[in-house]
This record gives C-alpha cells, structure tokens and sequence, in this order.
C-alpha cells in the first residue's frame, strides 16, 4: 500500500497548475511525484505542511537553483540542507500579495465610490499592496483602444479588458485606508519581503517585477494593516472608517482570501456582508474564485476570480489582473 498516495497526487495536480506557468516547478512536482525517496522525506513533515508551494519555495530560499534541475531540489532535501529547509516550512506559510489585481478592482471601486473619495479597508491584506490603488499608473487595453491613467514615471499595470467596463477617468481619492491579516507583513521587514519574492514562481519575471515596484511604493507610505481576524474584527474597522473619513464611500474588499475559510465561516462572512450592505454600512468588493462565497457563483474562465459588487457578480478577473471580463 502506498502511505503517501495522496501527497503524490497533489504534486501531480499542482505540475497540471504549473504547466505553462513554470515549466521548473512543473518538473520538480512530477519528479517529486515519483521519487519514493523525497516523498518518505515530505512524509515527515505535518500534512499542512508538505504543499508543493511552500516546499518550493523553502528550498530556493536556502539556495536551491531555480530555473534549475530536479536534482538541485532532491540533494537539497536529502543532504546536508534538509534540516534547515524542514525548518523553514514549518515556521513559514504561503502567503502572496499580487497588486496587478488593482487593475481589475479599480472599475469595481469607481462603480461603489460614485465619484466619492474612498475609505477603503481590505481583509486578508498581506503586505498592503492592494490597499495602494492611487499609487499605481494604469493601462486598460480595451476593442477600441488603450485607456491609461496616471504619469508615465510610475509603475503600471496593464490589464486586457473585455466588456462594458465602467473604466474610471480617474485615480480614486483614498481618504483613509486600513488592512486586516491574520499575519500582516512589514513591507520594511527585508526578511519577510525576501519570502515574499521567493513565492512567486521562478519563470514569473513580470510578477516578481510588480511585486519588487509594489514595495517600493508601499515603502514610501506603508499603508496601516492591522492583525486581526476578519470574521471577528471588521465591524469595529467600518465605525472607525465611518467616524475618521466621514463622507467617504467605506469599500471592504477582499481578494484570494475567504477560500482560507471554512464552509461553515464562508456562509457566515456572506449572510454578514449582505446585512451590512443592506445596512447601508458599506459597499463590498469581492475577487474570489467561483463558489468560494457561496452566493457567488459563476462560470468563470479558466485562471480567473469572480469580481462581485454588493453581493452581484459583475466580472471576471484573470487571478494576477492580467485581464477584466465585465459582465
Ligand atoms: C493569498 S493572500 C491574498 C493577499 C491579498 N488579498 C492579495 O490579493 O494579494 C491571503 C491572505 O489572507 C490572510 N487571511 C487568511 N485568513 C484570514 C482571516 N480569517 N482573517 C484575516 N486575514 C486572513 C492570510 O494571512 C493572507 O495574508
């Protein structure tokens, strides 16, 4: 009987993933899948603990070449290095921050703000990159044309729209800005920003770009993230929001977030946000795959997160902003 049939499994489900994205870390998944010797070393570590992602990155944050062969990965693990890579899985956790969503929010936002300055307050923020939305320059490249927005000295984010978009003429007014992470990162922490950069796939040149210009500008104004968890600490951020920037629009957004929910929290987190919306207490933006939020279900295209106003889908958006579908 094969003890670890389903670790093997996932590493083959996450080179399927991977496949076109990374081609190295599609190898080492396959390789890992068949290699009896790496997958006994990945059953030594706690079930949570023997994903493919953080097992990925842990190894290339101790040295492990990538773009590079298999066998980098397997020495590292079974030689000499394998403690201190052990190590690192167990004190770290998978945890990304992809601004190039902004691309894809903005529209939504514009849509809940009605021309009002926004007091935004973004759950499960990470390092706070999204919570940056009037940093960013902006190229939408639609059927009829490019729209862009902001100078030519500041980073952009590009983004092919299809669809009736409402692309604003402007940046959002940001009146007031807040994040809420069960672990927020320091973007001046250059220990956490490192693991930051180590997650994103090695073939991503452009999301290791966006994320290196996401952290510069969120170094210039680190905007406030506060730790909490968002089923139990949101409340007390809308009265803040309402109280410190009365007249601005208060959004809650969130985005590849409530997936870390369980069902029972996810129906809960809906029936919650729906009640605050129809209390007129805020708007809500959510980018969640299909069905994440029960209500909030779709057929969205492969790779893409369903872009819900309010409780009402209104898109789709590839998964790092790279496209909008505006329903
Ligand atoms: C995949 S990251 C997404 C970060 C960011 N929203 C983005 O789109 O780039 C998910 C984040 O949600 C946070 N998180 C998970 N469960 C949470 C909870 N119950 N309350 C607050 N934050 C949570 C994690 O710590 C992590 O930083």
């Amino acid at each position: 009987m094969d003890l670890y049939g389903e670790v093997r499994a996932a590493y083959r489900e996450f080179a399927t993933y991977a496949a076109g994205a990374s081609p190295t870390l599609e190898q080492w998944a396959l390789e890992v899948a068949e290699d009896d010797e790496v997958i006994a070393w990945l059953g030594g570590l706690p079930p949570v603990k023997r994903q493919p992602n953080l097992v990925f990155a842990a190894a290339r944050l101790h040295g492990v070449p990538a773009p590079g062969p298999y066998d980098g990965l397997r020495g590292a693990l079974l030689g000499g290095g394998g403690a201190a890579i052990r190590e690192t899985i167990l004190t770290r956790a998978t945890q990304t921050n992809e601004a190039g969503r902004l691309a894809t929010l903005l529209p939504v936002f514009a849509s809940a703000g009605e021309g009002r300055p926004l007091a935004l307050i973004e759950l499960g923020a990470s390092a706070g990159l999204c919570l940056l939305p009037d940093r960013w320059a902006y190229r939408w490249r639609t059927p009829d044309g490019d729209r862009t927005l902001g100078a030519a000295d500041e980073p952009e984010l590009v983004c092919d729209v299809t669809g009736p978009a409402p692309l604003p003429a402007d940046r959002p007014e940001i009146a007031w800005r807040r994040g809420l992470d069960l672990d927020p990162i320091d973007v001046r922490d250059d220990d956490r920003v490192r693991w930051l950069e180590t997650l994103v796939w090695p073939e991503q040149h452009e999301r290791l770009a966006r994320l290196r210009a996401g952290v510069a500008l969120a170094r210039r104004d680190p905007p406030p993230l506060l730790r909490g968890d968002l089923r139990t600490d949101l409340d007390a951020l809308i009265d803040q929001a309402h109280r410190e920037a009365a007249g601005a629009a208060v959004v809650v957004c969130h985005s590849a977030v409530i997936m870390y929910l369980d069902a029972a929290d996810r129906r809960a987190f809906e029936a919650a946000m729906r009640e605050r919306v129809s209390a007129g207490r805020c708007h809500w933006v959510s980018m969640e795959a299909s069905g994440v939020v029960p209500g909030l279900v779709a057929e969205a295209p492969a790779s893409h997160l369903v872009l819900a106003l309010d409780g009402e889908v209104v898109g789709f958006a590839d998964q790092h902003g790279r496209a909008l579908r505006w329903l």
